[in-house]
């Protein structure tokens, strides 16, 4: 464990050690009021005690107590230092790592479990440096330094007190796998917990349009059920064990007082002594059994750094080119295919983009146009074929460098619960106030922005749930804008929007496309008329190719894509009977 910490502890390290040292030395300053204890109650019982005897000793217990308060209190604000320090690096770690991460991992439900991975694991790993460390340190300081003091005194009374301790902590080893099993349940159900509760929210507007009530979304039903009886079931295995535990430790306490007290009547000890023991022994116990919930709080930890470590240890997508423009080179797809797990849904696309055109990819849905997109940004690596930007296989390419190069308008628009101008700003953080405006007006947004209640400065609540999907896009295309990278891909950002709102759009992806090379990807067809090429995707192939026009003269699919949209232009609900 401490390994673990001390590989994000960072220059925080020391502040753990320092924390150790002044946990030790409050462990030291509350045994050693004990040793004078154990002076008062000799003098007491040998010889007559006046105020005047004790004074020095009361000062004494003082200067103890003070030296005590201090080192804890140090001690304390050391550990708590060093855990949020190590907790927020840990986060940013993850968070970074995540990053660089393949979309692929996202995929199968693990994006919960990775989000459980920054909360709860690393909660876990905070609560552990912050407090039981500390705590561990001091039950076990305390229980040491008073054996070392019996022992200086009666070598035979402190083996009848200890002599249970080893029988206690053995038994708990005995059934630590017991406790591990639960444990790891416990965690797994709070994992899947987390992603069914991540699910849910996620989609709560579908759950409310189609009046779903919680018991109808079994997932996280089940979810929530299975990590109620996990809960209990490791605390209805660990309780007993605790308990029974305490009562073999404390076993010592009735063979100190049975033997003791016959050591006592064959004057072998005398009444200082053994009065002394049992006061104690008291004392040598309770920090004993208050460690025993820290037994369970271990396995969790050690739970906990597992799964941050194989979070941390997933490889990062490869690309040694940290440098790269993408200006003025073009873009070649070479024979590329593609499978999402078994099922493959690209085969040998090949095409070239020359710089500064725009090539659009349409087909029917599920054709595989947006993952063709997302290879070129390396969401995935292709399975076989290469994608080349200029003379570089994107391969070769730093994630972070390629993402550089690119504008995404994604179908659908991410934003954040921050303000108008921050959103905008996402783009390019060096823009200033000024950048972000003329990227709005661009995108024709800066009207609606300003009559938001204040204007630049609105707050957008989650995921921009304040304003309609036409504005929410063209904030994206602002965002784009200012980006002002080389490649751009658009992805059917026009879809579901009505004629006005479309219109607009139009007009700012012109501002955003200009001396670009763009991809746009887009169902209805009248928006890519003027592209340079346009590819028609069928079942993860290029089934025809050509622009508009020619497209249309072949009499094809494309065509007939096209005619169906036209009819398709005003089509009504009519209700049969
Ligand atoms: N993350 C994924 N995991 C598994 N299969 C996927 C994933 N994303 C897409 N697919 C599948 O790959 C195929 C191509 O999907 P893609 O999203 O590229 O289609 P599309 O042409 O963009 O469709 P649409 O026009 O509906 O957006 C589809 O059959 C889809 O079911
Ligand atoms: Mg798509």
């Amino acid at each position: 464990m401490r390994n673990f910490l001390k590989k994000f502890a960072g220059n925080d390290l020391h502040t753990l050690n320092k924390a150790t040292v002044y946990a030790v030395a409050e462990g030291l300053c509350a045994g050693a009021p004990l040793l004078l204890l154990f002076v008062v109650l000799k003098k007491a019982l040998d010889e007559s005690l006046s105020f005047f005897d004790i004074a020095p000793y009361l000062v004494l217990l003082l200067i103890f107590f003070a030296a005590q308060t201090f080192c804890s209190i140090n001690s304390i604000l050391n550990s708590c230092s060093f855990a949020y320090g190590t907790g927020a690096r840990l986060r940013l770690k993850i968070g970074e790592h995540l990053r660089k991460l393949p979309l692929g991992y996202f995929k199968e439900g693990k994006s919960g479990n990775t989000i459980e991975a920054l909360l709860l694991d690393v909660f876990n790993v905070e609560l552990a440096s912050s407090t039981m460390y500390n705590k561990l340190a001091t039950s076990f300081i305390i229980p040491v330094l008073v054996a070392f003091f019996m022992f200086c005194i009666n070598t035979k009374l402190t083996l009848l007190i200890v002599s249970t301790v080893p029988l206690a902590l053995f038994f708990f080893y005995f059934f630590r796998k017991k406790i591990d099993a639960r444990s790891t349940a416990m965690l797994s159900s709070h994992r899947n917990s987390a992603s069914a509760i991540l699910e849910y929210v996620q989609g709560i507007r579908t759950i409310k349009s189609f009046n779903m009530t919680g018991p109808s979304f079994q997932r996280l039903d089940v979810a929530l059920r299975d990590l109620r009886d996990q809960s209990y079931s490791l605390e209805a295995t660990i309780a007993p064990l605790s308990e029974i535990y305490a009562c073999i430790a404390s076993l010592g306490f009735p063979l100190l007082l049975f033997f003791g007290t016959r050591m006592y009547a064959s004057e072998e000890v005398s009444l200082a002594v053994l009065l002394f023991f049992m006061i104690l022994s008291l004392k040598f116990y309770q920090p004993l059994m208050g460690i025993a919930p820290y037994f369970s709080m271990i396995r969790h930890l050690s739970n906990s750094a597992q799964n941050i470590n194989t979070v941390l240890t997933t490889p990062a997508q490869p690309g040694e080119l940290t440098q790269f423009s993408a200006q003025g080179l073009p873009i070649r797809f070479d024979n590329v295919s593609f499978s999402y797990g078994d099922r493959q849904v690209l085969h040998d696309i090949q095409f070239d983009a020359k710089p500064g055109t725009m090539t659009a990819l349409v087909g029917p849905s599920g054709a595989g146009k947006t993952t063709i997109s997302h290879l070129l940004a390396r969401f995935w690596d292709v399975d076989s074929g290469k994608i080349t930007i200029g003379s570089h296989n994107v391969r070769e390419i730093a994630p972070d460098a390629l993402l550089s190069q690119m504008t995404l308008v994604m179908q659908d628009t991410q934003l954040w619960n921050d303000t108008v101008m921050n959103n905008i700003r996402f783009g390019n953080p060096q823009a200033t106030d000024e950048d972000v405006k003329a990227a709005a007006k661009a995108a024709l947004c800066h009207d609606f922005i300003c009559r938001l209640p204040l204007g630049y400065d609105t707050v957008l609540g989650e995921n921009g749930s304040s304003l309609s999907g036409g504005e929410q896009k063209r904030i994206a295309i602002a965002r784009a804008i200012l980006k002002d990278a080389p490649i751009v891909i658009l992805d059917e950002a026009t879809a579901s929007l009505d004629p006005e709102n479309e219109h607009h759009i139009q007009q700012a992806f012109s501002s955003l496309a200009s001396s670009k090379t763009v991809f746009a990807i887009a169902h209805k067809l009248s928006t890519i008329r003027t592209a340079d090429q346009i590819l028609f995707i069928e079942n993860g192939r290029i089934a025809e190719r050509g622009n508009f026009e020619s497209l249309l003269a072949q009499g094809g699919r494309f065509k007939t894509f096209w005619d169906l949209q036209q009819k398709g232009q005003g089509w009504k609900i009519r209700r049969t009977k």
